[in-house]
């Protein structure tokens, strides 16, 4: 199991837990291969807000992508107010009065079916010859590889896209944008055969647009990954349908390995195992641990069994199954001691919530220089205003 970072372990005294630190270092390793797609291959990259949207390390990241997708209204707002770069967004429906909202914050709305399209698009069309309008198809191709059908967008009666046997009944003169997500978490043999899949089976409908979006889930800082093969993939697209712009929108994959949840062991207790509560929930702050399902990475701690000290970690809610997971330790944990969970920065704190009134962790940053900075803390206040009238 890999240890505490060294930049990590001398500021973790500083660290009140429980803190989601975003760790810049590794953000700029990630953002220079990001840049790399960009400029090897003349590919757009975007960050999509719905996975990490700290804007905190905006102003790092603005220098290497260019721009942001949003999965609707409040998420396109924030990445134009926050990120400031160009702003795309799709969702699987939009009232009428959230397209018209959108088109403040952005020039790119993607819509999922023949009837949003036909209904919405006059009023994109209205606001102006730089709104660009994108339509989600289903490619029938997915290399997802986490959680089986929960995550891929092309699984039985999937509600995302128009299926191939339904495009041409879509209003091509007025679509600017193809876009097709299909990964999640994939390595770079899921990027090539989705860009390989589009190319060879969409031909007929890229001739008709200005743009490709190969959607998200290309997880290109993954160890596993290798970028070169991704760049191939779409400089060889790109040779085919030369007139078509291309982007990609990863969220994952930009801030993979990038930094941590600290959490704090509050007690520790016996019922046919030893059991340690934290002051962290896999329910509140790691929803992805119970949903996927799987079982994050500490710091300096191995599978149950591999150190002499196993114990069951759960978070302090009422919910029988907000277990983390099984974990063995060198040493014996005790009442006080830090936990460092490893790769927290996607699907972490964008989901995350107060079941049980759990405070909800910090979000921090830990800066070149050492320099920890507490972006937001929140409190009581911010529990009581999701459920009170603000009087
Ligand atoms: C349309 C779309 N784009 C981009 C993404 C980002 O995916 P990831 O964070 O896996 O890269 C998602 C994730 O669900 C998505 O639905």
């Amino acid at each position: 199991m890999p240890e505490l970072p060294l930049n990590l372990k001398a500021a973790l005294n500083k660290i009140d837990t429980p803190a989601y630190v975003m760790d810049v270092s590794l953000l700029k390793r990630n953002m220079i291969v990001a840049d790399r797609v960009r400029t090897e291959a003349k590919c757009k990259v975007l960050l999509a807000t719905k996975s990490f949207a700290m804007p905190a390390v905006f102003p790092i990241m603005r220098d290497y992508l260019d721009g942001t997708t949003a999965s609707g209204l409040y998420e396109a707002r924030l990445g134009f107010e926050t990120f400031s770069k160009e702003v795309h967004v799709y969702s699987p429906a939009y009232t009428e009065g959230e397209v018209v909202e959108l088109l403040k914050f952005s020039d790119n709305i993607y819509f999922n079916s023949i009837d949003q399209i036909k209904r919405f698009s006059p009023i994109v069309r209205a606001a102006g010859p730089n709104k660009k309008i994108g339509i989600r198809i289903n490619p029938g191709y997915s290399k997802a590889t986490l959680g089986g059908h929960l995550y891929d967008p092309c699984a039985p009666n999937s509600r995302f896209g128009v299926i191939k046997e339904q495009l041409d009944g879509l209003p091509w003169d007025d679509i600017d944008i193809l876009h097709a997500h299909a990964l999640c978490e994939a390595l770079h043999d899921g990027s090539l055969g989705l860009i390989e899949h589009v190319g060879k089976e969409f031909g007929k409908y890229i001739r008709r647009v200005k743009e490709v979006n190969f959607g998200g889930g290309h997880f290109i800082n993954d160890p596993g990954y290798d970028v070169d093969v991704l760049i191939k993939a779409l400089n060889d697209f790109r040779a085919s349908y030369p007139h078509v712009g291309v982007a990609i929108e990863p969220g994952s994959g930009l801030v993979r390995n990038a930094g941590y949840l600290v959490s704090t062991v509050l007690d520790v207790l016996y019922n046919a195992c030893e059991i340690a509560v934290l002051d962290t929930s896999a329910a509140c702050h790691m929803p992805d641990v119970l949903e996927v399902p799987y079982t994050p990475e500490i710091f300096g701690a191995g599978e149950a069994g591999a150190y002499p000290h196993t114990y069951v970690l759960g978070g302090k809610t009422c919910m029988t199954g907000d277990i983390i997971g099984t974990y063995s330790f060198s040493t014996p944990l005790k009442a006080g001691d830090k936990l460092v969970f490893t790769d927290m920065m996607q699907y972490s704190f964008v989901k995350n919530n107060s079941f049980n009134g759990t405070p909800l962790p910090d979000l921090a940053v830990l800066h070149e220089d050492g320099r920890y900075e507490i972006v937001r803390r929140f409190g009581y206040e911010d529990f009581k205003l999701k459920l009170c009238a603000i009087s």
